[in-house]
């Protein structure tokens, strides 16, 4: 099957060269073709150009038009952190901060990342697949064309294995790419909790073998932070990882500068995640190094913390990476572009460095910019086709609204 879009006002993101991620003053270059239309065919892009060199069509018979009227076409987001499978929503917290309770102060009376896993030991893996899947389906509808989902509201044995097989669901079910990270080590259970040591042993020596048997996970995570883990346990549970052939992704610097980052680089992270709190130290070390900072502006804004310096970031020439961080605790939206929005207004990315980070970057940061992330040949024909906009900048800038009209994953409309 062959699917043509005709009549592309704006293609955006167009690579003739495929590039794993895109940094510093390079971010605000932004590739696109005005007037233009964009083949797929077997779920690959095969072809994209000025409409005034489409060639027609050979086979009808086995080709859909489709009139993009107008619209911009971009490549699909790529949410390269969330954590989607969750048993309950915690809106009674919510209004607990309204009224003048901390985050912190929430988590400390057993509310928090605990109260998550209370709810979800009492789930059971259909009712929590059945809820992670309707939310996804509602993400890439907004333009979510590729996932990460982490576990970490088990905090046991059979309750992360319990999310993970959800994860793995969600993947043979839904035709977008998913990637599972292990994120055991979230926060420290009621059971264990003078006893840290036992419950990274447990992660260690039960958890982790057992993931690896039925090859539940691809990256490894844990939440380094006053109050959760320190350094050290972080350096312990990203080995432990590695020698199952995880791959490092983990949470640092969202409250406090415990030396998470220049620690992470060192152990060969994918990604450093939240950095609402970073300092020179930080960023020197990410110079240079694999391993692309991933920002979460949806956080910064439903906690009401700091935004990750961006701006800092890329002026200092890193690559920087947008996420969605969707969970029911600190961010309950997966809303990629809202997450653009805030990047823009926020954090005062240009709207070309915004999409790079959300695109291509998001793409680096799950392992996949090989096939996703950009308009190019090759690569997956992930995109949507927008409502009439006047320019890319539009979308945005025109916050909390709808700009998307169709969503195509692998060549097929996802309706
Ligand atoms: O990324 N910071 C750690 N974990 C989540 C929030 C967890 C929760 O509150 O449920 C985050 O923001
Ligand atoms: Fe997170």
């Amino acid at each position: 099957m062959k699917v043509v879009i005709k009549n592309i006002a704006e293609l955006v993101q167009v690579e003739d060269h495929i590039q794993e991620k895109v940094s510093g003053s390079s971010m605000k270059k932004l590739c696109t073709l005005k007037d233009a239309f964009l083949c797929m065919e077997e779920g690959i892009i095969t072809d994209f150009g000025p409409m005034e060199n489409w060639q027609g069509i050979d086979n009808w018979n086995n080709t859909e038009v489709i009139d993009a009227d107008g619209g911009m076409v971009f490549p699909s987001w790529v949410d390269s952190h969330s954590h989607l499978v969750f048993a309950e929503t915690r809106e009674g917290e919510f209004v607990d901060r309204i009224n003048g309770m901390s985050y912190k102060e929430i988590a400390n009376r057993g509310g928090g990342i605990l109260n998550s896993a209370k709810k979800l030991s009492q789930t059971n893996e259909d009712e929590l697949y059945e809820q992670a899947a309707i939310r996804l389906r509602e993400l890439i509808k907004m333009g979510t064309g590729a996932i990460e989902i982490k576990s970490g509201y088990g905090l046991s044995t059979e309750s992360e294995l319990k999310m993970l097989r959800v994860i793995k669901r969600l993947k043979n079910t839904f035709p977008i790419t998913i990637k599972s990270t292990f994120l055991g080590a979230h926060a420290l259970p009621i059971q264990f909790k003078n006893n840290k040591k036992d419950y990274l042993k447990l992660i260690e020596e039960e958890m982790l073998p057992k993931i690896a048997i039925e090859g539940l996970a691809d990256f490894i995570d844990i939440f380094c932070e006053k109050g959760y883990f320190s350094v050290e346990d972080m350096e312990r549970i990203v080995n432990a990882g590695k020698h199952y052939g995880l791959i490092p992704k983990v949470h640092v610097n969202q409250f406090n500068i415990i030396g998470g980052v220049p620690s992470a680089v060192k152990l060969g992270a994918l990604s450093v995640d939240h950095l609402e709190v970073v300092n020179q130290k930080d960023i020197d070390a990410l110079k240079n190094s694999t391993t692309i900072p991933t920002l979460l502006p949806s956080c910064s804004f439903f906690l009401n913390i700091p935004y990750a310096p961006a701006r800092k970031m890329i002026n200092e020439g890193l690559p920087v990476c947008l996420a969605s961080d969707y969970n029911p605790g600190s961010t309950p939206s997966g809303n990629m572009n809202f997450v653009i929005s805030l990047a823009c207004i926020q954090m005062k990315m240009n709207p070309e460095e915004a999409i790079n980070a959300a695109t291509i970057n998001g793409a680096y940061a799950m392992g996949i910019s090989k096939s996703e992330g950009s308009i190019a040949k090759g690569k997956k024909g992930n995109i949507f086709i927008t409502k009439q906009i006047p320019s890319y900048a539009f979308l945005p800038y025109n916050f909390g609204h709808n700009t998307i009209k169709k969503v195509f994953i692998n060549g097929c409309e996802f309706k």
